[in-house]
């Protein structure tokens, strides 16, 4: 696919002013964004200092779009006087993000294209949060940095590591686990090249998970279930040789039903499945 047919390539192209894209981005940007073109949104991108990607929002948005910018290099004021909206503050500041909400309110994108540190783009996440309304989106962008020496990468703590705990966060709400902890505001969380994308809608993500039924016919047939090991086709050969002793029987079913349940069993049993972990 020729990048040049996107509708954010073509403004990318158009700005006045110098930004640096990757080429796989566009198509990104498009599949992402083009759903808001022509409407009244608010838009904030982090990291605007050459003032390239401003013009470039305004361009493929249209005018209806509230553009806003926020930098640590308070020359990126020179911007408000082209009509952007510009705050002046550090991304990785919770102080910052206080202040910043209070003056702009509701969001509908923010699009994180900053310092990329892990930390930077886990505190903005964390803080911008409330303010995205449904149905919008928190674009994190070269989130390639979570794979790099220089960022502190890999790390148990990188962004896209935080971005899959809050997947773990999304399943939680599944009705037969606890809800103490789990995910209210994510809907899902979407991967693609550099990019991790948090889709915001509290309205769905608070829907109860339960089980339903369409009171259709019920042929009972089993289920089954495939997950399940059964005592049986783990020890077989020792069964055949104990099988008439009903008292070794069931001790041996209570032994390897405490087995069963230790972590290293549940390691062990999926060892097979390593191989299709390929990256
Ligand atoms: C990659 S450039 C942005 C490029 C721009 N989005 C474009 O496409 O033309 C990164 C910007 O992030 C800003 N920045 C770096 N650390 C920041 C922080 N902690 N808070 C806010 N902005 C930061 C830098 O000043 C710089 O302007």
């Amino acid at each position: 696919m020729s990048i040049e047919i996107t509708k954010s390539y073509r403004a990318y192209k158009k700005s006045p002013y110098k930004s640096i894209k990757h080429s796989s981005y566009f198509p990104v940007y498009d599949h992402l964004f083009c759903p808001y073109i022509g409407k009244e949104i608010t838009f904030v991108e982090i990291g605007i200092l050459g003032g390239g990607s401003l013009f470039m929002w305004r361009e493929f948005f249209g005018e209806s779009a509230r553009i806003i910018g926020i930098d640590l290099n308070p020359e990126a004021k020179r911007w408000e006087k082209e009509g952007f909206e510009i705050y002046i503050g550090s991304q990785s500041d919770p102080h910052f993000w206080e202040y910043f909400k209070n003056e702009v309110g509701n969001i509908d994108i923010v699009l994180d294209d900053g310092g990329h540190t892990f930390e930077q783009q886990i505190i903005t996440v964390e803080n911008i949060l409330p303010n995205i309304k449904d149905t919008g989106l928190i674009v994190v962008e070269d989130t390639h940095s979570s794979y790099m020496s220089e960022f502190g990468g890999p790390s148990s703590h990188s962004f896209v590591e935080y971005a899959k705990n809050i997947v773990d966060g999304i399943n939680f709400r599944f009705g037969q686990f606890s809800k103490k902890r789990h995910e209210k505001s994510v809907y899902s969380v979407t991967f693609l090249e550099s990019f991790v994308v948090f889709n915001i809608n509290r309205e769905l993500s608070a829907i109860e998970s339960h089980p339903t039924n369409n009171e259709g016919i019920d042929l009972n047939i089993s289920h089954g279930n495939a997950g399940t090991v059964t005592l049986q086709k783990k020890l077989p050969s020792l069964f055949k040789q104990i099988k008439k002793v009903r008292i070794l029987k069931s001790a041996l079913a209570n032994i390897y039903g405490k087995i069963s349940k230790t972590t290293i069993y549940k390691y062990a049993k999926n060892l097979n499945l390593r191989k299709y972990f390929k990256y």
